[in-house]
């Protein structure tokens, strides 16, 4: 009989660690998916858990959406990828921009780091300056340069008015690290000083306006509008990355401030559960990427792009993420932010939960962070974080991600709430005694 164990003893013998992607491993194996539905999924062995984690925030309407599985079926019939364009891709660019205020021009891709790296790449040849600007502890995919410093750690992070330059992958190039500035999320004063230092050669600030590795919590106006303002002042672009935050609002998080990015990168949810990144802004910069161009200043291509499932899917996907949509959404997110905080009352725990939109983070300490430094978790608060985790999946068969957060579905529902809050108020019991030691 095939178990989650027997599987994973195969898996090791071909995938290095038994995975291809480490999100998904846990001790002692992995769990293997047989089907998924809504908010459902159901492992090899028949077990069906509520999934909270939705693929890292990729699916907006849970799984097998009907009109999903209906329109991409369609597709199927007649091709997946040609060396040719697809209608699919011009209607679904039609309707983002149509969507959203500051995409003028768009190209696809295929991931959220892909999306990312080709803006930064575009900023690099509208401004011709090579370094870039981002925040200390974010997470924006696996460009060399994007991912700098996103896992700094009390042992190297440096002095907060200067943050240290640290690689995530042991032989990042020492040129791609001398080319990343890095400054402390949301702190106007420390990080204008810090670009000021660099004021000639920075090509953009790359800004995720809710950074979930950060600790999920909003950009404040003030700090979009004074990198705004720099970015003017210095020859410099404002870039977006909402590969996950585009849900927040209808036209993403970028909605809630008054100053808007020049380029906007996306991924994740836009796909409709297929791969899929996009770069989105002002014609003038995207430009760059012309290929009617007398210079060829950006090439730009890829195998994949823009091929019509990712884009079909993406489309129904997102005309079913309308504005209503949204705003219920939100809203559901909302009554269980205020459920669990309810259960943390009744544990009576430090815990408090950050988050924007249809996303939020739980955090084992009493004030909400701040900063990265102070959402960073420590290798005891982590190991209470797991033993959290490790029960609600086993216990109370409810998936989140690993980071103690939820990234809401369309498919949920006031049950899925209560049996979420309800579960985690017996989760907090269990860790309160370890919690308490913390302190
Ligand atoms: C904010 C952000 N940017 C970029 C990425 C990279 O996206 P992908 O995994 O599709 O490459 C992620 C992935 O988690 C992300 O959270």
């Amino acid at each position: 009989m095939k178990t989650n164990q027997t599987i994973y003893t195969r898996a090791c013998n071909v995938l290095t660690g038994g995975v291809s992607r480490n999100t998904i491993f846990r001790e002692p194996h992995p769990y293997y998916v047989s089907k998924a539905k809504g908010s459902y999924i159901t492992d090899i062995e028949g077990v069906e858990r509520i999934d909270f984690a939705n693929n890292m925030a990729s699916l907006i309407h849970g799984h097998s959406h009907p009109a999903i599985i209906d329109a991409v079926t369609k597709q199927l019939q007649n091709g997946t990828a040609f060396t040719m364009g697809t209608e699919a891709e011009v209607d679904y660019a039609e309707l983002l921009i149509a969507r959203s205020g500051t995409f003028e021009r768009m190209r696809f891709v295929n991931s959220g780091t892909e999306a990312v790296m080709t803006m930064i790449k575009t900023a690099r040849v509208y401004t011709k300056k090579t370094k870039i600007a981002k925040a200390e502890g974010a997470y924006h995919g696996t460009y060399d340069y994007a991912e700098v410093s996103q896992t700094s750690n009390p042992s190297n992070w440096g002095n907060i008015n200067k943050p240290n330059i640290n690689p995530v992958v042991e032989g990042t190039p020492q040129g791609a690290l001398n080319d990343v500035v890095i400054f402390p999320y949301n702190d106007i004063e420390r990080t204008l000083n810090i670009l000021d230092q660099f004021a000639d050669e920075i090509a953009c600030v790359l800004i995720d306006p809710v950074p979930h590795r950060v600790g999920l919590f909003s950009a404040t106006n003030a700090f979009i509008k004074a990198i705004y303002k720099w970015t003017r002042k210095n020859d410099a672009l404002m870039v977006f990355d909402e590969v996950v935050t585009y849900r927040v609002n209808y036209a993403g998080a970028q909605e809630s401030y008054t100053c808007k990015p020049d380029l906007t990168a996306m991924g994740k949810m836009i796909g409709g559960g297929f791969p899929i990144g996009a770069l989105a802004g002002k014609s003038e910069i995207m430009e760059v990427l012309d290929p009617r161009g007398k210079i060829l200043r950006h090439p730009h291509s890829g195998t994949f792009s823009a091929n019509p499932i990712s884009t079909t899917a993406g489309r129904v996907a997102m005309e079913l993420f309308d504005e209503e949509a949204v705003l219920n959404l939100n809203t559901l997110t909302e009554t269980a932010i205020h459920q669990i905080e309810e259960s943390i009352k009744i544990a009576d725990v430090p815990i408090s939960i950050t988050g924007a939109g249809s996303m939020f983070r739980l955090h084992l300490q009493e004030k909400k962070p701040t900063c990265y430094r102070e959402a960073y978790h420590t290798d005891e608060k982590k190991s209470i974080i797991k033993e959290l985790l490790d029960y609600l999946f086993m216990e109370e068969q409810i998936i989140m991600i690993n980071t103690c957060a939820c990234m809401f579905a369309t498919s949920m529902t006031q049950k899925e709430v209560d049996r979420l809050s309800e579960a985690l108020l017996n989760g907090f019991k269990i860790i309160k005694p370890k919690l308490y030691q913390l302190y």
